[in-house]
């Protein structure tokens, strides 16, 4: 039996569609309900920035999550497999026209990824003031509460809208398949065979 958590919402529907496939069954979480047990598995529905969490204390073996959250968190899982679904880039994003000036003596930087952004601008050297927000990101320039933002763009919509735009890309983010590391020696027979299977399905798109 292995626990795999999996975050609410596109995600989650994403891989039970990709375990269907392998299984010829039907994997659905009831309504409201948060663990759907199957015949081999127990997947658990979390928040996308738990996922990793689930893995690392092994309350789930495996679980699938998005890359730059994994780099933000930074916690001890072994990254199985690149699913290559969910891409998306994490990026620094100005008002149109502004420039990046890393000779400033400070850059007021609003994000919901404090992590990447803190390391991204140490290694530049770059005096970064971070201000932590939980969403709505592309205001923040905009009513003069950072210079910059670090966030999440994945068609670009959200910052063209509010007439912001990337003027650097920090990573690339896709969805990977993550494991414990326990997990992955004490139950290797089938990690590796479900790493394997959905190795199979994504190749095969
Ligand atoms: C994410 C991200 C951007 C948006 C990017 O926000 O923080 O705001 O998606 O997508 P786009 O490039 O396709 O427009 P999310 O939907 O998670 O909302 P939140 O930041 O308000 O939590």
């Amino acid at each position: 039996m292995l626990t795999v958590a999996l975050p609410k919402g596109r995600i989650a529907e994403d891989t039970l569609a990709i375990f269907e496939t392998i299984f010829g069954d039907t994997f659905v979480f009831d309504d409201r309900k948060l663990i759907l047990e199957t015949a081999d598995f127990k997947f658990l529905l979390v928040r996308n920035q738990d996922v990793a969490t689930y893995v690392y204390h092994q309350a789930a073996d495996i679980g699938v999550v998005g890359l730059d959250t994994i780099e933000e968190q930074g916690l001890d899982v072994i990254r199985l497999l690149d699913l290559q679904r969910g891409r998306c880039k994490v990026a620094i994003g100005m008002r149109k026209g502004e420039k990046l000036d890393l000779s400033k003596p400070e850059i007021k930087v609003a994000t919901k990824m404090v992590n990447i952004s803190k390391r991204y601008f140490a290694e530049r050297a770059v005096a970064a003031d971070i201000i932590k927000l939980y969403g709505s990101i592309e205001l923040a320039p905009l009513v003069g509460l950072s210079d910059v933002i670090v966030d999440i763009v994945e068609t670009g919509t959200t910052m063209r809208q509010n007439g912001l735009e990337v003027v650097e890309e920090i990573m690339e983010s896709t969805t990977y398949l993550i494991a414990n590391k326990n997990s992955f020696f004490e139950k290797k027979g089938e990690v590796l065979d479900i790493y394997e299977k959905i190795n199979r399905v994504i190749s095969a798109k």
